[in-house]
């Protein structure tokens, strides 16, 4: 009786399991046909097979081309850029690079964009596993070079020479849309050999800025990717934590709880002498009342200048700071103050100019600023899978608590063992987080708890995350690509290549 009941049952699954395939799989086939329908673009298999045994690899690299034609723009105002015209063999690709970009005028180019030479080559020493070769002093044996990969944007790099000849890697601008036209119509079906490896790295923004290079019919394309996001991403480059890392990894120059404290600037109140500063409740206009009494500092710093993101940080500290005191240095959002002198010498100038591009630092001054305050606000620009920027580490640096939005994971990557952060993903709304920031601000004990792994080793998923680095530092994009494109040419095959150095590398 029972087992004919459960078999009743274990058939009605079958038929909802039977409906749930059958639906999705339609959803899916529609899906692909609409898709494949706007695309309409034929990506063409080149043979796997060839021998070419080249001892040059070459990489067009996108990303160079485009900064290095911004620099010629801003030169050639000055007459100090020799324009050539595009030869016809090369209009095919200086077309569609052209349109990548907007560009209308695409008949003359500066010379040094189109001609190679040593000067707009550079020289990639790599060894056979892959690795960059460095010069190094500690190791001559094992650092000698085994094979040159020459890495540019010039345009001559596609020249047509001869049948044998090789077509460049490319490195691709993920900063930009990957439209068909240029990837899939002129560079996959018509530049490309059987050696040509594709590479793109977003070290920069997070994935969310970058939509197109999720689409599976682009991203088929690439044979190796960079990036932040481990989930989607085979290789991690250097995340902004390394700018800091020498000043939050366990050395002579992470700041200890005492020398964080004596940064801390008491207010002088006989009542509450152990109290750094007050966050003073704002009114309900989120107008603070500094003006009416003496000048108190409030005890968080918020420092942002780009305003419109994804993370919508701005509403966000319009809400907190209905509840609390914050200090704002920056240029978003209410009760903008201005910065104090020293910071402004410290970073060069009050704001960025074109004329001090090149002195100005707005990190030393926000660094300045952090010191002095108990919490700095490192709300991040997307709250994307292991995006996290120097808004996390600057103030976990200088000794600052930040009070973080951002990575889901930010945990995976913090280097304590206790507290370090207030993480504001734990408060239902800005004003649960406020009334928290403002219990840790009048409690010194609790408040010491946030730095007290500063006195302590890192956490083992740090030291993870540190030995990944240290090995990943040995390899770069363009080695990889040159290495896989050798691969190609020995008939041996790239991908087996290629997990054999993610595998040296390993994960974190
Ligand atoms: C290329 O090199 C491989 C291994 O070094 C060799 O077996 C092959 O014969 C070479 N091919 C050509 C065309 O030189
Ligand atoms: C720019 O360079 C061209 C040729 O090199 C020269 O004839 C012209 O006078 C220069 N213009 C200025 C403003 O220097
Ligand atoms: C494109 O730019 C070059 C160099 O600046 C100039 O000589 C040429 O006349 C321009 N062509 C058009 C169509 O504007
Ligand atoms: C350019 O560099 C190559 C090697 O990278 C070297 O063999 C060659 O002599 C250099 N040419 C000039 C003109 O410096
Ligand atoms: C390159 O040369 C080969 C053979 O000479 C030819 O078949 C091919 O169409 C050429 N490719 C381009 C992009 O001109
Ligand atoms: C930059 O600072 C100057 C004063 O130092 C000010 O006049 C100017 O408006 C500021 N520019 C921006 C974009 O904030
Ligand atoms: C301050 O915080 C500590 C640690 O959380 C706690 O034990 C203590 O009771 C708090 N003191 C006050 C006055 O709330």
């Amino acid at each position: 009786m029972v087992k004919r009941k459960t078999c009743i049952i274990c058939m009605l699954w079958v038929i909802i399991l039977i409906i749930v395939a059958t639906s999705l799989t339609l959803y899916k086939y529609q899906k692909y046909h609409t898709h494949t329908h706007q695309v309409e673009t034929k990506i063409i298999v080149k043979p796997s097979k060839c021998e070419k045994n080249e001892t040059v690899k070459y990489i067009f690299n996108l990303v160079h081309w485009r900064e290095t034609l911004a620099k010629h723009q801003t030169l050639s105002k000055k007459n100090q850029t020799l324009w050539c015209k595009i030869p016809d063999d090369l209009r095919l690709i200086s077309t569609a690079i052209f349109r990548l970009y907007d560009i209308r005028n695409h008949t003359h180019l500066p010379c040094s964009m189109i001609y190679s030479s040593n000067n707009t080559l550079e020289d990639i020493k790599c060894k056979n596993n892959g690795q960059i070769s460095r010069r190094s002093n500690d190791d001559s044996t094992d650092n000698q070079a085994e094979f040159t990969c020459r890495h540019g944007s010039t345009l001559d790099l596609f020249i047509n020479k001869s049948a044998d000849y090789s077509y460049p890697s490319i490195i691709a601008d993920a900063l930009h849309p990957l439209p068909d036209s240029l990837y899939i119509n002129i560079l996959n079906n018509k530049y490309r050999s059987c050696n040509t490896m594709w590479g793109f790295k977003l070290n920069h923004e997070s994935i969310s800025y970058y939509p197109s290079t999720t689409d599976p019919q682009k991203s088929n394309l690439f044979d190796v990717t960079f990036g932040y996001d481990r989930s989607i991403h085979e290789f991690i480059p250097h995340p902004w934590l390394y700018s800091y890392i020498e000043h939050i990894k366990f050395t002579p120059q992470r700041l200890s709880m005492q020398q964080v404290m004596n940064n801390k600037v008491q207010i002088n109140s006989i009542k509450h002498s152990d109290i750094y500063w007050t966050n003073q409740p704002a009114n309900s206009n989120g107008q603070n009342k500094r003006t009416s009494v003496s000048y108190v500092k409030s005890s968080i710093l918020w420092m942002n200048s780009n305003c419109q993101t994804k993370s919508q940080r701005t509403q966000y500290m319009r809400r907190l700071m209905k509840f609390i005191d914050v200090d704002n240095y920056g240029t978003c959002g209410p009760s903008i103050l201005p910065l104090p002198e020293h910071v402004i010498k410290i970073q060069g100038s009050a704001n960025r100019t074109l004329n001090d591009l090149a002195t100005y630092n707005s990190a030393a001054g926000k660094l300045a600023l952090a010191k002095e305050y108990l919490f700095t606000i490192a709300i991040e620009n997307s709250l994307t899978y292991d995006y996290i920027t120097e808004k996390l580490w600057q103030p976990l640096a200088i000794g600052s608590v930040p009070v973080y939005l951002g990575a889901p994971n930010i945990h995976d990557w913090l280097p304590c063992q206790t507290d370090c952060i207030i993480d504001l993903n734990k408060f239902k709304t800005p004003k649960d987080a406020a009334m928290h920031i403002t219990q840790v601000a009048s409690n010194r004990t609790l408040y010491e708890s946030y730095h007290k792994w500063r006195d302590q080793p890192v956490s083992k998923k740090f030291q993870n995350i540190l030995s990944y680095f240290t090995t990943m530092e040995n390899y770069n994009l363009e080695c990889i690509l040159c290495g896989m494109s050798k691969q190609v040419d020995q008939n041996k095959d790239p991908k087996e290549y290629k997990k054999k150095i993610l595998k040296t590398i390993g994960r974190f």
